[in-house]
């Protein structure tokens, strides 16, 4: 077979690391990738935005499947296009993937078939924003999220009126989102511990893959603004069994049966990222792929074929085969160029990647980075995602900032504390 992968991240160098190890598979392509898939697949310089340059390119190279990573061309339609062309391709049509698109369709849609979240109102101009935040009815801290996508920049953490003042005012008069804040959330906030629970869906059936838990903010300590996620470790250490259970039941299974019934077939991979609450699990935003970091100790711990789990989900049979999990758990720390996520420079010529990936159990997925010259040098905020899958989390710990410490470029940034809570 012939894989197109789309997108650029750590993410998309981990499916293709991973998809790389299937005898289904002859030939991988990513779009536009980045360093480090460019040395296992064949980079194509189209933008995951341009879906029909990639319609074209799968239609042309006699593509039998496109996998896709990230949500923005998900929620433009790019399964729509595909589709309409005959083409085989993994990942939720365009009405599923509102899902992640619209934070209120998303919330509504789980006050209509009563999937735990937290409690929130809508607003759709500033002055009814206020009036909400004056009301009483939520307690500082209270979070305020744009409805579209922000690229995980769009929930804003207010511990008060001046804040939740301002908040409003850049999302809704200043647009620093642009249409993605036209109507904003107010919310509840949520206390607990988080977790990302993501599984892979056929339209009626779930196949969940090994939980994890990501760490957002930039700064050791949770400390910081929110990233995309500066490191992830596999198994989540706040689900136990009986919660497990409880997800699938109460948010899981209820989701796609119900999206499904709304003529909104979810085909993909649905991430439901959690509070785990006193009250039970409650769902902080759902996305409509696979998460990133999380995919990089996913897909180390994976010892199925995932082209052929992808290939049951698009049967509509994605429980076919039983899918085998390595019980040692994995992490991976992501590596970030200095400032990231606010203002950052890139250009910067990394050195140490031959010694810290020679460590035997080390694998080093990149994100923002490019060959330049015959190195790598950087090209984005997160660069790399350093992995290790060991016997116990302090082992593995210990071997991915082994390797950590041998990697340098200017203004490189991680987070010490990654796998170290209790
Ligand atoms: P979201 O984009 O909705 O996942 O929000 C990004 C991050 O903001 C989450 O990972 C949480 O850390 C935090 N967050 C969002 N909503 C809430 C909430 N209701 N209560 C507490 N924290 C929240
Ligand atoms: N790591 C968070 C996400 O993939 O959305």
């Amino acid at each position: 077979m012939r894989v197109l992968i789309v997108g650029s991240g750590g993410r998309e160098h981990a499916l293709a690391w991973k998809i790389r190890q299937s005898p289904l598979v002859k030939e991988i392509f990513c779009a536009p990738g980045n360093g480090g898939t460019a040395i296992i697949a064949e980079n194509v310089p189209i933008k995951e935005t341009d879906i029909q340059a990639l319609a074209d390119f799968a239609v042309s190279r006699k593509i039998d499947l496109t996998i896709v990573g990230p949500e923005t061309p998900l929620v433009a339609g790019i399964t729509d296009v595909f589709e309409e062309k005959g083409l085989k391709i993994f990942g939720p049509s365009r009405k599923a993937a509102e899902i992640e698109g619209s934070k209120i369709f998303a919330k509504q849609f789980m006050v209509r078939h009563r999937i735990p979240t937290a409690r929130f109102q809508i607003a759709d101009t500033p002055e009814i924003a206020m009036k909400i935040i004056r009301s009483g009815e939520f307690l500082f801290p209270m979070v305020i999220k744009a409805d579209g996508l922000a690229g995980g920049k769009g929930a804003i953490i207010c511990n008060n009126l001046k804040k939740a003042e301002e908040t409003v005012h850049n999302l809704m008069v200043k647009k620093q989102f642009g249409p993605a804040g036209e109507r904003i959330i107010i919310e509840e906030y949520l206390r607990g511990h988080e977790a990302s629970f993501i599984v892979i869906s056929d339209g009626t059936k779930a196949l969940p893959l090994v939980t994890t838990k990501d760490h957002k903010p930039v700064f050791d300590g949770d400390r910081g603004p929110n990233t995309g996620g500066m490191g992830a470790i596999s198994p989540s250490p706040h689900i136990n069994k009986e919660e497990f259970v409880k997800i699938m039941e109460t948010i899981i299974l209820p989701t796609i049966t119900r999206l499904l019934e709304e003529r909104r077939k979810f085909v993909g991979v649905l991430y439901a990222g959690l509070m785990m609450t006193d009250e039970g699990p409650k769902v902080l935003e759902f996305n409509c792929r696979f998460g990133d970091p999380e995919t990089q100790p996913q897909m180390l711990r994976l010892e199925s074929d995932l082209v052929e789990i992808i290939l049951n989900a698009l049967e509509g049979n994605v429980l076919m085969r039983e899918v085998n999990w390595s019980t040692k758990p994995a992490a991976c720390v992501v590596v970030t160029s200095g400032g990231y996520p606010l203002k950052y420079e890139t250009g910067k010529k990394i050195s140490g990647l031959d010694k810290a990936e020679s460590i035997p159990g080390v694998i080093i997925f990149h994100a923002g980075t490019k060959i330049e010259d015959g190195n790598f040098v950087t090209s984005g905020g997160r660069v790399l995602g350093v992995c290790a899958s060991e016997k116990n989390l302090e082992k593995t710990m210990e071997k991915i900032y082994g390797a950590i410490s041998v990697i340098n470029f200017e203004g490189m940034h991680f987070r010490r504390d990654i796998g170290c809570e209790k």
